[in-house]
């Protein structure tokens, strides 16, 4: 079975995970690719793709390729600034799922957070006072705990779920 790791990165958040569930793929019938640099193969059986979200979703571009994906077996995964809250994961993934042609099948997803620029603080700071204030905390405070990830042990939960996606595929 040959693995092919996709994924787009503005930050580099996705991309510690790409390289970390990278290494976690047993044998050398795999290979990593970075979305923007062109060259995607095809003629993979098993595609890990990964995305940061930005303003909801990830890029249309890469929505686009996964839709023209056929006969694959996907396995999606990505970071996001909002951490530890598998209702928000879940619709992340169903709205990304939605793209994946009928013929293929997406067998499962990892997400995680990751660190946002601080220019997004800023904004939540300049938004403070206008009288949303709790609700402005509460993004400050998961901005704050955002700043460390994806951590260790993201990255050690995400090869788990590498490891128990092959155990399966075996
Ligand atoms: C302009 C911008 C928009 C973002 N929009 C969202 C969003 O809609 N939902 C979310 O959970 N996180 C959002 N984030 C946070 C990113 O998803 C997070 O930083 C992610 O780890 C970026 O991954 P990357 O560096 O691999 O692109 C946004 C970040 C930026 C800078």
């Amino acid at each position: 079975m040959k693995y092919q790791v996709i994924y787009t990165s503005s930050t580099g958040n996705t991309e510690k995970m790409a390289k970390a569930m990278f290494a976690a793929i047993p044998g050398l019938d795999k290979d990593i690719v970075r979305f923007e640099e062109g060259m995607l193969p095809e003629d993979a059986d098993i595609y890990f793709i990964g995305f940061g979200i930005h303003k909801g979703t990830c890029s249309m571009q890469l929505l686009d390729f996964m839709s023209e994906l056929h006969h694959k077996k996907i396995i999606l995964f990505g970071t996001c600034g909002l951490g530890s809250d598998e209702e928000y994961y879940k619709c992340l993934e169903d709205d990304v799922k939605a793209w994946i042609a009928d013929d293929s099948e997406c067998i499962g997803c990892f997400m995680c957070q990751g660190k946002m620029p601080i220019s997004v603080r800023n904004k939540y700071m300049d938004m403070m006072g206008q009288g949303n204030d709790e609700k402005i905390e509460k993004m400050i405070r998961n901005f704050d705990k955002a700043m460390t990830h994806p951590d260790e042990s993201d990255l050690r939960n995400a090869v788990a779920f590498v490891e128990g996606m092959i155990r399966k595929l075996e």
